[in-house]
């Protein structure tokens, strides 16, 4: 098989991870976690949402938690939008990054925004204009795209479609297929990457793997076999969609290092860093799901000894 020789990993944790979380996590904390995050080598950190406050209140600190975080040069600093209002706050805030989120399915669409898709690409269009005036690179995300706990499994042709509309209509370069609960299989992964890449070979495409049934690194090598590049992965394995019920965790970003980096593919992750920070959010938010957080890295062995035990006396 051959894999690619390096990949890009999109840290969604600051956004997907914490959102799910019913306890505000504290400002400070937030600012504290996406800077060592940023250290570690991550190249790309989606570090909130603009959404409506009532929403989603964890990321009511949105403005804050971009004002104050220290910028590392080379890393990218996006943030998730499904509107105008959204797209105007994250510009305001200096997002290097504006992703446009769209639920492929329409009942996905009317839970999470309140409107269909169709109304939601008209925004996409809207918010894409607001991106290039400022100056703000843009890209989407499609929810739902890979399996809907709503409408199920959405036929490949409306997926395409919609891809079709945001690259050739709007002009965006770079496409997240997302399998926003977990519902996908290799197989599904497998056909549906290979079709789009093969339909759109100027388009960069990015998957975003959630692990709520187990499957989620089973796909992202189904995603690396087909020439996937980039993967949008959690630390400490957080995350989920508050209105798609069920949803759980994204693969988690030391998960994704650890496996790739023993394939041989290469990330430019401190994969020592990057567990300090997933046992750090551990720490904060009470919880992890996360192989490696339990486990260690595979390089990492118990001391042992050779030879007999001693003999148990009897007592
Ligand atoms: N940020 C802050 N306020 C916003 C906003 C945004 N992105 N979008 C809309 N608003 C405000 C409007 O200004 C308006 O305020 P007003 O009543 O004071 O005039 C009010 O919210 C209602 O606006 P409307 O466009 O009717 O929004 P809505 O109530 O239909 O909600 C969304 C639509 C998209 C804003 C809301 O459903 C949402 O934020 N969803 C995101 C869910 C999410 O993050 N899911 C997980 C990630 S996939
Ligand atoms: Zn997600």
């Amino acid at each position: 098989m051959q894999w690619p020789a390096a990949i890009t990993l999109c840290e969604v944790g600051p956004r997907d991870g914490f959102q799910m979380e019913p306890e505000f996590i504290r400002t400070d904390a937030k600012i504290e976690i996406i800077d060592a995050l940023a250290r570690t080598g991550v190249r790309e950190i989606q570090a909130t949402s603009f959404v409506h406050p009532r929403a989603i209140p964890q990321l009511r600190d949105a403005e804050e938690v971009l004002a104050r975080i220290g910028r590392v040069p080379g890393v990218v600093y996006s943030a998730l939008v499904p509107n105008e209002r959204g797209a105007e706050r994250a510009i305001a805030a200096k997002t290097d990054r504006v992703d446009i989120v769209v639920s492929v399915t329409d009942s996905h669409s009317w839970s999470n925004t309140n409107m269909s898709t169709a109304r939601a690409m008209e925004r996409a269009r809207a918010i894409v204009r607001l991106a290039r005036e400022a100056g703000a690179d843009v890209a989407i995300g499609f929810a739902t795209a890979l399996g809907c706990p709503f409408e199920g499994f959405p036929p490949y042709e409306r997926v395409a479609g919609l891809v079709a509309q945001a690259v050739e209509e709007l002009g965006l370069r770079r496409v997240t297929i997302a399998d926003t609960v977990g519902m996908a299989s290799p197989a599904l992964v497998s056909a549906t990457m290979a079709r789009l890449l093969a339909r759109f070979p100027s388009t960069t495409f990015a998957l975003h793997l959630h692990n709520t049934r187990g499957m989620g690194l089973a796909n992202l090598l189904a995603g690396l076999d087909a020439g996937v590049t980039y993967y949008d992965t959690s630390i400490a394995g957080l995350g989920g969609c508050p209105y798609a019920p069920g949803a759980t965790g994204n693969i988690a970003t030391e998960d994704t290092v650890h496996m790739v980096e023993e394939m041989g593919i290469r990330t430019a992750i401190d994969l020592d860093a990057l567990l300090a920070v997933a046992r750090r959010v551990e720490e904060v938010v009470g919880h992890a799901d996360s192989a490696l957080l339990k486990a260690g890295p595979s390089s990492r062995l118990l001391g042992a000894r050779v030879g007999p035990q001693e003999k148990v006396e009897a007592s």
